[in-house]
């Protein structure tokens, strides 16, 4: 992996609120500012003469923002893929009208049973539900994220099932940093399996959205139903003042979006790729698996997947 291209996907997240409470919630933010219209033109601007092609509006909660019509307009007229991950809840009939420009939308829902509790929102599902269904007639793509906690385990497939008229994808998250993700890093197989009976059963394209190493799986075969992430390589989060992260469930600056030189010396340095476990640095899966997730210990430093060492998953 030496001469790596340029990065060409950018998160943005656009707002640091959210009307949710999830307990696992990797979304920090150091200000509650939120990044305004005329910032976002510069960002679009500078992405460009980067030659990025796409563009995840994220957070927190893109839809608390007060101008998120406008601003998925900006980077449609600038000429990006303009993709979305929201909860689902706040959506207008007023924003709806701006989805046409989206190439597509992920909205997080986490079940029928317990989605409300693990929002903190009661009524959230069945709002959702509403808000799905009106999406799915604009967007071209609407999606599903599941993240599974104690509670919700049992009900991934039912989830499926339900939306299957209205969705094209169905992710399964794999939740790191929280307590959730001591229990479910040794259920990862019965997710996988989970993927893989709804991609076969209801036809819907299913996996794990996030990414695991390849070589904790049981059968080589189930690498299709993994994400592969290149965080740093071929995507870069921006933070809500303008900080560059190498992925949004970090903390770590590798510079900012507003400065001259863009990306600071910590970029160049984990795009060495020395960092990298000894044994990823020998693995035949390296291009696709890349060691795992790289900020699965901490949000401050990145390293080789937790599980890589770990006997049993
Ligand atoms: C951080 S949220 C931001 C966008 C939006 N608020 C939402 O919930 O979709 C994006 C996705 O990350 C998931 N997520 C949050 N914390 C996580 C964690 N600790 N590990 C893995 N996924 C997580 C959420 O469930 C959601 O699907
Ligand atoms: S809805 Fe998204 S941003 Fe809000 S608390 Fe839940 S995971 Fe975090
Ligand atoms: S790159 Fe590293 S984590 Fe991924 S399969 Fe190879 S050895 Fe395992």
């Amino acid at each position: 992996m030496t001469n790596l291209a340029n990065p060409t996907t950018a998160f943005i997240e656009i707002s640091p609120n959210c009307n949710f409470n999830c307990s696992f919630c990797f979304s920090k933010f150091k200000s509650k500012k939120f990044l305004s219209l005329s910032e976002i033109k510069v960002i679009c601007k500078r992405l460009k003469e980067l030659e990025f092609e796409e563009v995840i509006l994220f957070g927190g909660e893109p839809t608390v923002h007060k101008k998120l019509g406008e601003i998925i307009k900006t980077a449609f007229d600038n000429g990006f893929k303009v993709k979305m991950v929201s909860n689902g809840y706040r959506i207008s009939n007023d924003l709806l009208k701006y989805f046409k420009y989206l190439d597509a939308i992920s909205i997080s829902v986490h079940g029928k049973v317990h989605h409300d509790e693990i929002v903190k929102v009661p009524g959230a599902f069945s709002r959702v539900f509403e808000n799905i269904k009106k999406i799915s007639e604009v967007c071209p793509s609407t999606g599903l994220l599941f993240s599974p906690t104690s509670q919700n385990l049992n009900e991934i497939f039912e989830t499926a099932s339900l939306f299957s008229d209205y969705i094209s994808y169905f992710g399964i998250n794999r939740i790191i940093r929280a307590e959730e993700s001591k229990l479910l890093d040794n259920k990862i197989h019965y997710l996988i399996n989970e993927a893989k009976r709804i991609s076969k059963e209801l036809g819907i394209i299913s996996n794990i959205a996030h990414s695991f190493p390849y070589c904790k799986l049981r059968n080589i075969s189930d690498i299709k139903f993994i994400s592969s992430c290149k965080a740093g390589i071929n995507s870069i989060a921006i933070s809500n003042e303008g900080s560059i992260k190498i992925c949004s469930a970090s903390d770590l600056s590798v510079g900012n979006i507003f400065d001259y030189d863009l990306y600071n010396d910590e970029f160049y340095e984990y795009r060495k790729l020395s960092w990298l476990p000894e044994k990823c640095k020998k693995c035949k899966y390296l291009g696709q698996c890349f060691a795992g997730c790289k900020f699965s210990i901490s949000p401050n430093y990145y390293c080789g997947d937790v599980l890589i060492e770990q006997e049993e998953v």
